[in-house]
């Protein structure tokens, strides 16, 4: 393709319009050392009101080891749909002994708080009838994948919606107490103790099952978030939890670090794209480092582009179509299945054709280069946040070399062909005395909310909180 200069020029001219994309070695290492200020601020007692990054406080004070067991239930509310599972763990497994994937209808996710947990109360109630534990009630791991103010275990109050929803009356209010009262509200069953927890740190627990160095918990799906163990003694914000000298103890601390860059911090990297996406999103302002990365936004970033290179008459033949000019037409899977190595071209085809478009060879070669710039950018972002975290532990725990593990869930990072190995390749240059293990979690937040229960059900948790493992 490479010898025909008119094709030459249009392709200098699209790589134009994506430099504003391309983040070099430099300016990753810079944005990590904008968030290692702000996770500063975020975890400081006088700072952390008015802090983007939340660094909220978990009450997981204990990753698993190995000897946790019992039955739980577990609920995982993050997405258009939840689930509830039943979970066994014992010495060497966790195993989901059943579990149920309930849809949220798109009408919900912007209604009253009152249905969206009564819809999450029957789906329980059917689900416990369903496998005769009604009798039982079991402890309850409850995943929220949501920004929390955790005041206890089972006391988290929303900060805020984000990835769409937007239920009133819940923002400000303790979520495990609207979940009870749901149940309650029923009356045919009731539930143990609740653990609340959000998928990062379900993520992080399920995989420190397997492998206990596992201290990093990280989601790049529908949201973007990461979670690890932070030395007790930096969590100002947490009051009556003093740490002596020399003692190590660690709190999870759920980052949140999606809200980077909502003060501003990521002014100069913004494109007009990711100004439009926020703009057209249900809540502007609010979670801009996400906008850029996660699977709820990335697509629409692509189709905005589309449009303005075929504006520019750069794609297409400057015709677009009535889809393309839809917000929300060009889906984030999208993007993986164009950039797949063998039936990429194919894929491309297929996806421009049933968007009415009319595309020819080079065509085929932009989108593909649009996709790539866009999940690759993604990847390197996420790569810079995770090192701010890897090289915080290696210095809070003055060593000169880290060996740790991260869990991982996540459509983008599971399902796009070579996103997790551009974001691992990255993570290393920028933490090179960090030695990275990623696993990728299966059924992690489920099982993990179970695993925060059965750590807290062991004895010497008990006294945390009463926790009640009948
Ligand atoms: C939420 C986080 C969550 C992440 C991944 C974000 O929108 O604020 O709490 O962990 O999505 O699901």
């Amino acid at each position: 393709m490479g010898k025909d200069p008119q094709l030459e020029e249009t392709l200098s001219k699209v790589q134009k319009y994506l430099e504003c994309f391309h983040l070099p070695l430099e300016k990753l290492q810079e944005i990590s050392a904008r968030l290692k200020k702000d996770f500063n601020r975020g975890l400081g007692k006088h700072t952390h009101h008015r802090a983007a990054v939340k660094m909220l406080p978990t009450f997981v004070t204990a990753t698993p080891d190995g000897t946790e067991k019992g039955d739980f239930l577990a609920l995982d509310l993050g997405g258009t749909n939840f689930r509830v599972l039943h979970i066994r763990v014992n010495e060497d497994e966790q195993r989901v002994m059943k579990s149920q994937n309930c849809a949220i209808p798109q009408e919900m996710m912007v209604g009253t708080g009152e249905q969206l947990f009564d819809h999450i109360a029957a789906c329980l109630g059917e689900f416990v009838n369903s496998q005769d534990l009604k009798g039982q009630t079991l402890p309850l791991g409850f995943t929220f994948s949501f920004p929390c103010e955790q005041k206890e275990i089972d006391k988290s109050i929303l900060i805020r919606w984000t990835k769409g929803f937007n239920c009133s009356g819940v923002e400000g209010e303790d979520v495990v107490k609207l979940l009870k009262e749901a149940i309650h509200r029923r009356g045919d069953y009731d539930i143990g103790s609740v653990a609340m927890v959000n998928d990062t740190v379900g993520t992080m627990m399920s995989c420190g099952y397997k492998d206990q160095s596992c201290e990093i918990g990280m989601i790049i799906g529908t949201g973007t978030n990461a979670c690890y163990m932070e030395e007790l003694k930096n969590v100002k914000r947490v009051e009556g939890m003093e740490v002596k000298e020399g003692e190590n103890r660690r709190m999870c601390i759920n980052t949140e670090w999606g809200g980077f860059g909502d003060d501003g911090a990521l002014k100069d990297i913004l494109t007009e794209y990711d100004e439009e996406v926020d703009r057209t999103s249900i809540n502007p302002g609010i979670h801009t480092f996400e906008k850029m990365i996660s699977g709820m936004y990335l697509g629409e970033i692509v189709r905005l582009v589309l449009v303005k290179l075929t504006q520019e008459k750069l794609l297409f033949n400057g015709e677009t179509s009535k889809a393309l000019l839809t917000p929300g037409t060009f889906e984030t899977r999208f993007i993986s299945e164009i950039e797949k190595e063998d039936k990429g071209v194919e894929n491309t085809k297929k996806i421009l054709a049933d968007l009415g478009l009319t595309s020819n060879a080079v065509d085929l070669h932009i989108v593909r280069l649009i996709c790539d710039t866009i999940s690759s950018r993604s990847a390197r972002l996420c790569a810079a946040a995770l090192a701010t975290i890897v090289n915080r532990i290696r210095v809070n725990r003055k060593l000169d070399h880290l060996k740790t593990t991260v869990g991982v869930d996540g459509a983008v990072y599971r399902k796009h062909p070579n996103f997790s190995e551009e974001l691992q390749d990255m993570v290393r240059r920028l933490a090179p005395q960090c030695d990275i293990n990623f696993i990728v979690s299966e059924d992690g937040s489920g099982k993990g909310a179970a695993m925060v229960t059965a750590v807290l059900c062991k004895k010497k948790f008990k006294r945390l909180n009463e926790f009640n493992c009948a």
